[in-house]
């Protein structure tokens, strides 16, 4: 089975003051915090088995929301990283809770949303050899990593924030393995911004023939919430779907239950946590066949 990791640290330092006491995968995206969303990816993907990589200060607010989550059908499991040394470290620092096993890491900050994203998942999370990644049309891709795709739609190189990139691919941050990942992580050196960088255990992939890249298409969104307007893009974009279609997105419970990994009846139990809000109603009516 799958295992999937979350990287919910860094230093948060673009996001100050809000991120001074609490940490940037903890804020509000519209109603929901910030790692809802990350989650919801792993889970839409089959993954159980969750390791979230967070700074030693803010691992207590993570378990006060998410606890080992048995209420959710999940095995969550916490890792401190010291420092932000890289997106890399988490799969050294997650080599003993993947044991072995594949492996999907998501950052916390991202967030994806399209029709269709769960069966894509599903098809990355069933190629047992090798890592997928995912290509995503942008018009500042110096500011990611950047894939470069060739006619058959194989990768032809990986660079992180490249000066003059080669494709308008971004690499967003999602990343399937295969279980050789930690020891390439293992092997890597430290970038000249001094982190363990993933799009070096991707060229490594890449190098291999192993890597394969997904496109995300016209239809998907991604964002990833590491500026104040980007935070607040997301957030719009959250509201108007919802708003506009009465459907939640990265709603932990509700795909906990669309997945299995809960029944109606302990839906219906979350939903009574707190009858009163409009997120708890919506549970109710999951539950009640409503919706
Ligand atoms: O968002 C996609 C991009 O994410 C990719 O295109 C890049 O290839 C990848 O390197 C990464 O770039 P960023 O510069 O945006 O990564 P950042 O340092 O902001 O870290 C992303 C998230 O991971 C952030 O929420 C904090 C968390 N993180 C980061 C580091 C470096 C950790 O938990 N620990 C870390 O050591």
């Amino acid at each position: 089975m799958r295992r999937g990791i979350i990287l919910a640290g860094g230093s948060g330092s673009r996001l100050a003051p809000l991120t001074l006491a609490v940490s940037k995968q903890l804020l509000p995206v519209y109603d929901k915090p910030m790692i809802y969303y990350s989650l919801t990816t792993l889970m839409l993907a089959g993954v159980r088995e969750v390791l979230i990589v967070t700074n030693p200060h803010d691992e207590t607010a993570f378990r006060r929301l998410l606890g080992d989550g048995a209420r959710l059908g999940l095995r969550i499991e916490y890792k401190p990283q010291a420092s932000p040394d890289g997106i890399a470290q988490a799969l050294i620092l997650g080599e003993e809770f993947l044991d072995g096993a594949d492996s999907v890491v998501v950052l916390g900050d991202n967030i994806f949303f399209g029709a269709g994203f769960a069966d894509l998942l599903q098809r990355a999370s069933g190629r047992a050899a090798g890592a997928t990644v995912f290509g995503y049309s942008v018009v500042d891709p110096q500011r990611y990593g950047v894939v470069e795709i060739g006619p058959d739609g194989k990768a032809l190189s990986i660079e992180e924030k490249p000066l003059k990139p080669r494709s308008r691919h971004a690499v967003t941050g999602l990343y399937f393995y295969d279980g050789r990942a930690p020891a390439i992580a293992r092997s890597l050196k430290p970038s000249a911004r001094g982190e363990l960088e993933i799009t070096d255990v991707n060229r490594v992939y890449l190098d291999a023939g192993d890597l394969t890249v997904e496109r995300l298409g016209r239809g998907y969104a991604w964002f990833d919430t590491g500026t104040h307007d980007s935070l607040m893009e997301a957030a719009e974009y959250v509201r108007a779907i919802e708003l506009r279609q009465g459907f939640r997105i990265g709603c932990v419970e509700e795909v906990a239950f669309q997945m299995g990994f809960i029944d109606a009846d302990q839906l219906r139990a979350l939903a009574g946590e707190a009858p009163k809000t409009g997120y708890h109603r919506y549970l109710r009516q999951l539950a009640d066949g409503e919706i």
